[in-house]
């Protein structure tokens, strides 16, 4: 049981952003995906979502399902989500409407109700901003929402880009304890995050991408301490 990425070689046309990269997220767990700017994290994300990205060879495992040939939306039903960089939120829709659109597949559609309420939980800000318009909120509160949209498919797997990109660092708190409690919710988060020291506080192993390949990996706590990791993402 995991998601897993087996020897991912992927780009845009001729051009390989991801050469033979593999790693794994176990259920219930955060794993991160760090990297400088252009690195391909969110061309991997992509590539697991079934987006965009020209997958060249490697092999894409859901606990054990091969879903590599399938459609966005069939990784959707597998049981995979995803929350993009900038969070691509319908500004002129109600909040209510923006996580709607997070339940289309038929399975999650059913459980609308009950999924909201779990959701009003971890995000009691959601709960008072129902009705307002989502381009209205705060940054923060607009990640929270992005979040909760991805979690209205009731997927086993959350990919997550770059969360906490420009917030103030008490939203960057919140948005990380938030996805600490779904990973305890029994979600696989997949983090991909600038804030390498706030990822790797919270993630339990992590990957490091450079010159389109898994340059580092290991312990969350194990790369925090590393020297190449402290030098290059840390700035000590
Ligand atoms: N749609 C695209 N078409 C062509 N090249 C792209 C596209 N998106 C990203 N790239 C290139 O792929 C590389 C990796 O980008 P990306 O995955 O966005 O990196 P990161 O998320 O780590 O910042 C970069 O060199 C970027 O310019
Ligand atoms: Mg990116």
């Amino acid at each position: 049981m995991s998601l897993e990425v087996k020897n991912l070689t992927a780009g845009y046309g001729d051009v390989i952003v991801l050469r033979d990269v593999s790693f794994s997220v176990p259920p219930e767990s955060i794993v991160s995906l760090l990297g400088a700017n252009g690195a391909g994290k969110t061309t991997s994300l992509n590539a697991l979502s079934g987006l965009l990205v020209d997958v060249k060879g490697g092999t894409l495992l859901l606990d054990g399902t091969d879903i590599g040939q399938l459609s966005a939306h069939e990784r959707v039903e597998a049981g995979l989500a995803h929350v993009p960089q900038g969070r691509a939120l319908f500004p002129f829709m109600s909040v209510r409407e923006n996580l709607e659109m997070g339940a289309y597949i038929p399975r999650s559609r059913a459980k609308q109700a009950q999924t909201l309420e779990w959701l009003f939980q971890i995000f009691p800000i959601i709960k008072e901003r129902l009705s307002q318009d989502a381009g209205l909120l705060s940054g923060g509160e607009q990640q929270m929402c992005a979040i909760a949209r991805g979690l209205m498919s009731q997927p086993k797997y959350l990919l997550l880009d770059e969360p906490s990109l420009g917030l103030a660092p008490i939203m960057v708190r919140q948005v990380m304890s938030v996805i600490s409690t779904i990973a305890r919710r029994g979600i696989g988060v997949l983090l991909v995050e600038q804030n390498v020291a706030q990822a790797l506080k919270l993630a339990k192993y992590a990957y490091v991408l450079e010159h389109a390949q898994v340059a580092i990996e290991g312990p969350a706590e194990e790369l925090a301490g590393n020297d190449r990791v402290r030098k290059a993402y840390l700035g000590l």
